[in-house]
């Protein structure tokens, strides 16, 4: 191996680190690092930074503008059919295949995540690499089966290098997430990690604030709790694990269904 290629492999592995370290921030609850840190050359905007209160009125405020779940009654095929070889937003131009969803159509619950990653993008379904079998499992905790329950995600194409989707693309594929929910008419929806939690609630509050208990999304009881992928990185008993079991726990206390007991190992 030359120089060249040692180098270009320990930048790759650092970019790596690097966003694996910014998105467990982001899920933990850090909305932001000061631009002087980012960039010590970058104005720094001297806008004071706006106060746990003023982002949930910002929530109230936004929420009001939300687009409504569809009255009319269309099938998940209809749908799938519609949106066709979908070029709405730029996502259209790289990915490999569109992820529409997959599961129940008449699911009492829906779980919904924040876009395709590489696996999904390559096989066309949603949660198949490391996050979903984290998500399986969390399913089968719940002593529910995949074909139970829906899952999709707030984009249908996968962002490049997994970066977060913009808010184009969320306002693209939004009105199809909608259009899925009101066929699926789920009693329940899970949102997996702060992509899906803000733009279903359309709103900046952090996932850490939002998750434990539920909102309402249209009617619908909508808990946001931890995305598997953050699971992945923080370990099977960690407390984030826990986190997101007492939030499955509220779910299926609403479904009536049963609570699994499950014992934390010290
Ligand atoms: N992460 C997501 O948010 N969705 C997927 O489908 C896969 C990984």
């Amino acid at each position: 191996m030359n120089t060249h290629t040692t180098r270009h492999s320990a930048q790759s592995h650092l970019s790596a680190s690097l966003i694996a370290y910014l998105e467990d921030l982001r899920e933990s609850g850090v909305d932001g690092i000061p631009a002087e840190l980012v960039s010590p050359a970058a104005e720094v905007e001297s806008a004071p930074r706006r106060s746990a209160v003023q982002e949930q009125e910002q929530e109230c405020t936004m929420r009001d503008d939300r687009q409504d779940v569809p009255e009319l009654h269309e099938t998940i095929e209809q749908i799938r059919k519609d949106l066709g070889p979908c070029q709405r937003c730029k996502l259209g131009t790289t990915r490999k295949n569109l992820v529409f969803g997959v599961g129940n159509p008449n699911a009492r619950l829906v779980f919904v995540g924040e876009g395709p990653g590489a696996d999904e993008d390559a096989q066309g379904e949603p949660f198949v690499g490391d996050a979903g079998r984290i998500l399986n499992r969390i399913i089968a905790a719940m002593e529910l089966k995949r074909e139970d329950v829906y899952i999709c995600n707030v984009v249908k194409c996968r962002p490049p290098q997994n970066r977060p989707p913009e808010s184009d693309e969320v306002a693209a594929c939004s009105p199809f997430l909608l259009r899925q929910i009101a066929s699926v008419k789920p009693e329940v929806i899970v949102a997996l990690g702060t992509s899906a939690a803000q733009a279903l609630l359309q709103t900046k509050v952090p996932i850490s604030k939002l998750r434990s208990k539920f909102h309402d999304f249209h009617g619908i009881p909508l808990m946001p709790t931890y995305h598997p992928s953050y699971l992945l990185r923080s370990g099977g008993n960690s407390d984030s694990f826990w986190s997101v079991w007492d939030d499955m726990t509220q779910v299926l206390q609403l479904l009536k269904l049963p609570v699994p007991v499950k014992s934390r190992k010290k």
